[in-house]
């Protein structure tokens, strides 16, 4: 029984990293990027989360933000957000996540490394203030920055830039130490995230998959649940409620 597995590899681990992907959160009402609906089929980047998008037209790009912050600001977290917050009280597990959602630290998550930012935090394009502002729908479009001239903006990572340092650092350090790697709703596509459960590999981990699609790592992964987040959170619960 692969569960049973889990919790045992669980039971006996000493570092345990998960890496999320926007697939966690779609049973929580937020679309993913890639496949049937996601966003990039509806949406081009070029034109939406791209740092010369935003100087070309901000508006246009806040407009976008400022629909997706009313989406997230209805979203709750779902049960395997909670079981991630409820492993790392019992456990030495840091979350990794590319979701900008903010719903792992509403579950209650508290390692939590944000590798592509968070959609409430925004920050200034001109001098280096920053502020948590959850203003639904936002007072200004484009919103200003109250010390200076400048224009604020999500404080998100956009395609073309570099991810922020000490996050991937701490990322790729915990990956390649760490003895059980799982992995949850992410296509793997985006790099540098998604070579984090290759290193992981590479160092002798135990990883777990969890997506109802297959990806890149599903069959190297040492198992695989091909199932939905809140499913796979559901059984695991209960194998895990049996043991303990
Ligand atoms: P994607 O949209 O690329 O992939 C979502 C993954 O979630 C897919 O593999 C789906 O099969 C899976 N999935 C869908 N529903 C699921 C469910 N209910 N439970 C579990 N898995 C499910 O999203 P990400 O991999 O997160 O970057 O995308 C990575 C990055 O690409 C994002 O952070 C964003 C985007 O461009 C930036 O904006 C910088």
């Amino acid at each position: 029984m692969e569960l049973l597995d889990l919790v045992k590899k669980i039971e006996e681990s000493k570092n345990i990293v998960v890496l999320t992907g926007a697939g966690i959160s779609h049973e929580s009402g937020i679309p993913t990027f890639r496949g049937k609906d996601g966003l990039w089929e509806k949406y081009k980047p070029e034109e939406l989360a791209t740092p010369w998008a935003f100087e070309k037209n901000p508006k246009l790009v806040w407009e976008w933000y400022n629909y997706r912050r009313e989406i997230i600001a209805k979203a709750k977290p779902n049960e395997c957000h909670y079981l991630i917050a409820e492993l790392e009280k019992e456990k030495d597990l840091t979350l990794i996540t590319q979701n900008i959602d903010g719903l792992h630290e509403l579950a209650g998550s508290r390692d939590i490394i944000e590798l592509h930012g968070n959609i409430w935090r925004v920050k200034c394009t001109k001098c280096s203030y920053k502020e948590i502002n959850r203003d639904v729908p936002l007072k200004e479009i484009p919103p200003k920055c109250p010390k200076c001239v400048g224009l604020l903006r999500p404080d998100v990572v956009w395609f073309g830039e570099p991810l922020p340092t000490e996050e991937l650092n701490d990322a790729m350090e915990l990956s390649a130490k760490c003895d059980l790697f799982i992995v949850i709703g992410t296509s793997l596509v985006v790099q540098p995230a998604g070579s984090l459960p290759f290193i992981a590999l590479e160092n002798r981990a135990f990883v777990v998959e969890v997506n109802p699609e297959e990806t890149i790592l599903s069959q190297r992964a040492h198992l695989f649940f091909k199932m939905k987040a809140v499913e796979f959170a559901r059984r695991f619960k209960e194998v895990w409620k049996e043991l303990c």
